[in-house]
């Protein structure tokens, strides 16, 4: 598969509806490592199939603080590579945070967003098998950005900065 290009704002595949995957075979299989590839390659720790441009219902995950080193040397944190197909927010926590958010579809742009602490998801995984995952802190936030992204929506139209919300809308 050839390197998959990241799609920016204002392409409008960022905003279409995305449809389940019921097919759990090798071309899953190569989209998913493809992704893995791009997500690296943007220095991403979250990508949505609607940011390579496929309206699909599919994310990967990852974050290594290995790759981000110059940035980060000390964090403590790692969150293995993982692929979520199908995804449902199934209960949110209490608690809310708002911390600033980037997005490789939405470059040169930190904004705060809130979030739930933490998420319970319901997916599958490459193999068509149903995951659940309980996520607090880092991941949390990042399943509940990408599973946003499957639905259209973006950290521009998330965030308490009223300025960005009205210049995206
Ligand atoms: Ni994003």
């Amino acid at each position: 598969m050839e390197q998959l290009l990241i799609h920016t704002l204002p392409d409008s595949v960022l905003r279409q509806p995305t449809a389940k995957i019921g097919t759990f075979d090798a071309d899953l299989a190569d989209l998913i490592g493809a992704m893995r590839i791009a997500m690296h390659a943007a220095r991403g720790i979250g990508l949505a199939a609607p940011q390579i441009g496929k309206s699909l219902k599919l994310a990967v995950i990852e974050f290594d603080p290995a790759r981000f080193e110059d940035e980060n040397p000390t964090s403590p944190l790692t969150i293995p590579f993982l692929a979520v197909i199908n995804p449902t927010i199934t209960s949110y926590g209490r608690e809310w945070e708002v911390l600033e958010e980037g997005c490789l579809s939405v470059p040169e742009l930190s904004v705060p967003v809130p979030r739930a602490t933490d998420v319970h998801v319901l997916a599958m995984n490459p193999t068509g098998q149903r995951i659940r995952l309980r996520a607090k802190g880092l991941l949390a936030r990042i399943l509940q950005h990408e599973i946003d992204h499957l639905y259209g929506r973006l950290i521009v139209d998330r965030t308490t900065d009223k300025k960005i919300r009205k210049r995206f809308a």
